[in-house]
C-alpha cells in the first residue's frame, strides 16, 4: 500500500493510484477478525518464538520442521493478502499494535526510513539483546546510534567485498576447514556438532585473535546469555554472567592480536559513549547465524548437482590462498539465508504516526517484515521455493538485489553492516570444503533438486556424507 501525502519521507511506490486498478477494499487499512489475528499468532509468531529468536532451540526446531509449521505461516499470510490486500495489516497482540508488512515497496520504505520514523530498537529487541550487548548499535537510539553505527561500519569495512584483513582470514578459515575435513574423512560424515565446534574456533580467531581459538568458555557464556535473551523482557537478568562475559571480551581487546577485529576495535578512534568493545558481542552472536547459513548452503549444494558443479568450478579455478570474491558461492550463501532466514521477523517500531494509503497507524506500532513470506511467496517471484544462487550474481542483472522483498541481511541505514564480511567468510569456507570433497545428504530426504526447497531445515540434525574426490576432477 502506498504512503499518503502525510507520510514523513518520499514515497517509495509509484504515486497516483489508478482507481480502475485499485479495488475498494485495498484502499482502507483492513481489520483482521479475532480468528485471523489468532491465526497469525499461532502460525507466524509462535513458531518463530518457539524456534528461538536469539539462539535456536534444537528440540523446537525439530518440531517446527516435522509439523511443517513454517509453511503454514507462509500460507496463512498468503491467504490474508489475498483476502485483505497488501497491507500493512494491523493487528493487536496482548495489547501491543503490530502491522504485517506484505508489500515489497512497503518493506523498502520501512527499511529505508530507519531509524526515524521506523526505529530498529523495538521494546522486544531491547529486552532481549541487553542481556549480552547493552550498548549494541541495534538497540541504540539518537546520537548514540549514529556514532556506534559509524564506528561499526569503519571496523567491519561495510561496503568492501574484501576486508582489509582478508589475507589473514583466508588463512584462518582454510586451516580450520582442513582440520574439520581431516576428522570428516575419518568418519565419512559431517555432523552439525563437529561443524559448529570448528566454526566457533574460526569465529573466535577472526573476531578476537588466535589466543581466543580454544576459549569455549566465552562461547558458553554467550550461549547462556542468549538463552536468557530468548525470553525477551520475561527472561531473568543475568547481570553477573554478563559482566564476566564482557570482561572476557575486553581482555582480548586489551591485548589485541594483529589482523583480528579486536585489533581494529582497539585502534579505531571513536567519540566517548560509543563503547567500542561493547559492539563485539553482537558480532560474535551474529556469526552464529553465518555458521547455520554455511552448513545449509552445503546441504543445498549436496542435493543440487548443477549449482554444485558451478560452485566447484569457482572454488578450484584460482589460487585458494589468495583472498577471493567468489560471487557464485556468495550467491549460495545468500540463497541459504533467503530460503531459511535467520531473522524471520525484521521489526521496526514507529516513533511517529505514519500515513498509508488507507489510513494512518499510530506511533508505537511495530512493523513486522515476515521474511519467510517475503522471500518465498509472490514477492519472491520467479524463484520462490527454488534454490537459485544465480539470481544474486552479476550476469543475471542483480535481479535479487533489485527486489526489495529479498532482504536476507535487511537493508537501509540499519541493514547488516557485516554482510560483506559474512559473505567473504562463508564463501571462503565453502570453497575450502568443496575443493577436494563432495557431499551427499544422509538426513533430510525432503531436500532434493526435484522438489520445492522445504520451509524449514533443522540444521542441528543435518548429516552429510563426505566423499574425498580426486584432485582436479569435479566431485
Ligand atoms: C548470516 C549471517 C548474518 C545475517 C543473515 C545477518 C542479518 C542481519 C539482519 C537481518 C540485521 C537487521 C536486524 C534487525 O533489524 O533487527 C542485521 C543487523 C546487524 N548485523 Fe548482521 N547478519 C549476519 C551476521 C553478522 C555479522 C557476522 C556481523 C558482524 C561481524 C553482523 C553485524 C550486524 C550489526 C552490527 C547489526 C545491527 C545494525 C544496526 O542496527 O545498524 N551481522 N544483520
Amino acid at each position: 500500500m502506498r504512503p499518503t501525502e502525510s507520510s514523513t519521507e518520499a514515497p517509495a511506490k509509484p504515486s497516483t493510484p489508478n482507481p480502475a486498478d485499485t479495488p475498494g477494499p485495498a484502499e482502507t487499512l483492513p481489520t483482521l477478525s479475532a480468528r485471523e489475528a489468532a491465526g497469525v499468532v499461532g502460525d507466524v509468531l509462535l513458531p518463530v518464538l518457539a524456534g528461538g529468536v536469539i539462539v535456536r532451540r534444537p528440540r523446537a526446531m525439530s518440531l517446527v520442521e516435522r509439523t511443517g509449521w513454517d509453511r503454514r505461516g507462509v500460507e496463512r499470510v498468503r491467504a490474508l493478502r489475498e483476502r485483505h490486500g497488501s497491507g500493512p495489516l494491523p493487528l493487536t497482540v496482548r495489547g501491543r499494535s503490530y502491522a504485517m508488512v506484505l508489500d515489497p515497496e512497503d518493506a523498502r520504505r520501512v527499511l529505508l526510513e530507519t531509524p526515524e520514523p521506523f526505529s530498529p530498537a523495538t521494546l522486544e529487541k531491547c529486552g532481549s539483546l541487553a542481556q549480552f550487548q547493552p550498548h549494541g548499535v541495534l538497540i541504540s537510539g539518537g546520537e548514540e546510534r549514529t556514532r556506534r553505527r559509524e564506528f561499526v561500519e569503519q571496523v567491519l569495512e561495510t561496503p568492501r567485498p574484501l576486508h582489509d584483513t582478508a589475507g589473514r582470514l583466508t588463512g584462518v578459515v582454510r586451516e580450520e576447514a582442513a582440520l574439520l575435513l581431516a576428522g570428516a574423512e575419518r568418519s565419512g560424515q559431517l555432523l552439525w556438532e563437529e561443524f559448529d565446534a570448528a566454526w566457533w574456533r574460526t569465529v573466535r580467531r577472526i573476531v578476537l585473535g588466535d589466543a581466543a581459538r580454544d576459549d569455549a568458555t566465552l562461547t558458553a557464556q554467550l550461549g547462556a546469555l542468549r538463552s536468557a535473551a530468548n525470553w525477551s523482557l520475561a527472561g531473568p537478568r543475568r547481570r553477573r554472567l554478563r559482566s564476566a562475559f564482557l570482561s572476557r571480551v575486553r581482555s582480548y581487546v586489551a591485548h589485541p592480536e594483529p589482523g583480528s577485529l579486536a585489533e581494529r576495535v582497539a585502534r579505531t578512534p571513536a567519540p566517548t559513549g560509543t563503547d567500542r568493545t561493547g559492539q563485539i558481542p553482537h558480532w560474535l552472536f551474529a556469526y552464529d547465524a553465518a555458521g547455520m547459513a554455511t552448513v545449509r548452503a552445503l546441504a543445498l549444494l549436496a542435493t543440487h548437482p548443477q549449482p554444485a558443479a558451478r560452485a566447484y568450478e569457482e572454488a578450484t579455478t584460482s589460487d585458494p590462498d589468495t583472498p577471493r570474491e567468489l560471487p557464485f558461492l556468495r550467491g549460495c550463501a545468500l540463497e541459504s539465508v533467503r530460503l531459511w532466514p535467520t531473522t524471520p521477523l525484521i521489526l521496526r517500531e514507529s516513533t511517529a504516526e505514519t500515513g498509508w494509503e488507507g489510513g494512518t497507524l499510530p506511533a508505537g506500532t511495530v512493523f513486522a517484515l515476515y521474511t519467510p513470506y517475503l522471500h518465498r511467496a509472490e514477492p519472491a517471484t520467479p524463484y520462490g521455493d527454488a534454490f537459485a544462487p544465480q539470481q544474486w550474481t552479476e550476469e543475471t542483472g542483480r535481479k535479487a538485489r533489485a527486489n526489495p522483498a529479498l532482504v536476507p541481511f535487511s537493508s537501509g541505514p540499519a541493514g547488516c553492516p557485516g554482510e560483506n564480511l559474512v559473505l567473504f567468510t562463508v564463501s571462503t569456507l565453502l570453497a575450502a570444503l568443496l575443493e577436494r570433497h563432495a557431499y551427499s545428504l544422509a538426513s533430510h530426504p525432503q531436500l532434493r533438486a526435484s522438489a520445492p526447497v522445504p520451509a524449514t531445515l533443522d540444521h542441528f540434525s543435518l548429516r552429510l556424507r563426505v566423499h574425498p574426490s580426486q584432485e582436479g576432477r569435479a566431485p
